[in-house]
């Protein structure tokens, strides 16, 4: 009794994994579940010198834990986890760790993390990325809550988690929600690059008529290059799928399904006034895709010519591999340069250098340019937006001549790529000195004498314009 290093609460898949991961790593760890066959599931998979204990009795569970003990809750986000607390509490001691590894929206982990703060308990949010093969054999965790306890979690943490040359894709990220934060901007992230893949198989397909095959290999060689990450690796093994004669992805239906982080990121950046328009296009599309029968009868009533063949087309497949990246470039300073105002709104103190570096290995979003992102926030920790930095920003003015030919190619034949018309819009936005807004605010003072600033005296002036 109470030799367990770690317990784990929810032996779902999730759970589970990161629980065999955690024993692979030669800690002792006791895992709850109310349900008896995962609990007894979990015990018979146990191996030989693998120190596992599952039960299905909160009380048991925690009499089996070394104290201070640490606990952490993979169950679904949302009243799950206020229920597994509640079910722990009663028996837990001050100093000991509730961990939340859920896709928790963050104000709820301010909320525990505060009531859980006033009984002496630490608690942390956690983003957990990689999926069920990542919770297995390394995924990219993202802790935060208290930096002090976080020490105590450090051992564990590090062992399970992802490795790039040796270095563990996990570090205390900030204080309170810190983590959950900065996973759910993951997330958008991870929406905006999806849709641009989809946007540019979509393009290969319908404008650049490749087949299957074709794309296929594409996607296999691109990940050999600058673009390499594992959401163009696992689109080409995707692509690779066939049901007998038939390639798998040709049977799946276009309604895609979201359990809401991409949502809240974007929500999220409007309150904190962040332009983010890939991750908007990306949910828009997802929504999008659910209007499939006013889609389908749109699509009789509202024909383009699609017959017409873009001028430079062979020309312009070559293209579209720097199109996409130029995209992805600008997913990811949107996302970061959200992940920068909210540091300061929230008081995360999040050192950026730290996020790129533990998204580098072991999560959706992984991808060799994490590199080149971790170097500009190392050169200038005060970096706002990764377009700023002199070599990011030549990586993108290469790229730019590339993002505009194929977009022009997707009006020509009418192909909806919102996410990669948002990349460039939100660049040529950025790079813009001059925004059109000055008419923006002569219109709000003629009808709403808002007043407005001059670039020509300091003040705040009012006309009466009619
Ligand atoms: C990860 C994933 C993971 C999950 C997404 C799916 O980092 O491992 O992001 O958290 O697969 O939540 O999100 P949607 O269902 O919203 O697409």
């Amino acid at each position: 009794m109470n030799k367990y290093n770690f317990g784990i609460v929810g032996l779902g898949v999730m759970g589970r994994n990161l629980l065999l991961n955690m024993a692979d790593n030669g800690f002792a760890v006791a895992g709850l579940d109310l349900d008896p066959e995962k609990a007894e599931s979990l015990q018979a998979e146990a191996q030989d010198g693998q120190d596992i204990k599952a039960t299905t009795h909160a009380e048991e569970f925690i009499g089996l834990l070394q104290q201070p003990r640490t606990i952490m809750l993979l169950v679904p986000a949302g009243k799950p986890v206020d229920a597994a607390i509640a079910s722990l509490v009663p028996f837990l001691d001050k100093g000991d760790i509730i961990v939340d590894g859920g896709n928790t929206y963050f104000p709820d982990t301010d909320r525990r993390f505060n009531e859980l703060s006033e009984k002496g308990i630490h608690f942390f949010g956690m983003g957990i990325s990689g999926g069920e093969s990542g919770a297995r054999r390394g995924p990219s965790l993202m802790p935060g809550g208290n930096r002090e306890a976080y020490e105590r979690l450090r051992p564990v943490f590090e062992a399970v988690a992802a490795k790039v040359n040796g270095e563990p894709c996990v570090e205390f990220l900030g204080n309170g929600s810190a983590g959950n934060y900065v996973k759910m901007v993951h997330n958008g992230i991870e929406y905006g690059i999806m849709q641009l893949i989809a946007e540019t198989y979509d393009l290969m397909k319908k404008v650049y008529r490749m087949d299957n095959a074709a794309i296929q290999l594409a996607f296999e060689q691109w990940n050999k290059e600058e673009l390499s990450s594992f959401l163009v690796e696992i689109t080409a093994q995707i692509l690779k799928k066939k049901e007998g004669e038939t390639y798998l992805v040709d049977l799946i239906s276009d309604w895609a399904k979201s359990k809401g982080t991409g949502k809240w990121t974007s929500q999220n950046a409007m309150d904190l006034q962040v332009p983010v328009p890939v991750i908007d296009a990306a949910v828009n599309m997802r929504d999008m895709s659910k209007y499939k029968p006013e889609r389908t009868e749109a699509a009789k009533i509202l024909p383009w010519n699609t017959g017409v063949i873009a001028a430079g087309k062979e020309k312009n497949i070559g293209h579209l591999k720097q199109a996409l990246f130029f995209a992805v470039l600008t997913t990811y300073a949107q996302g970061l340069a959200q992940l920068t105002v909210a540091s300061e709104t929230y008081g995360y103190d999040l050192d950026l250098e730290v996020v790129t570096k533990i998204w580098r290995g072991g999560c959706i979003i992984r991808a060799a340019v994490l590199e080149d992102f971790r170097a500009a926030y190392a050169k200038n920790p005060q970096l706002r937006n990764i377009l700023l930095d002199k070599d990011i920003a030549q990586k993108l003015v290469a790229c730019q001549e590339s993002i505009r030919a194929v977009i022009k190619d997707a009006i020509d034949q009418g192909i909806p790529v919102s996410g990669l018309m948002n990349a460039l819009a939100y660049f040529d936005a950025y790079r813009s000195e001059n925004l059109p807004t000055n008419i923006i605010q002569a219109q709000r003072d003629y009808f709403g004498a808002h007043t407005y600033e001059r670039i020509d005296q300091a003040g705040v002036f009012h006309t009466q314009w009619d």
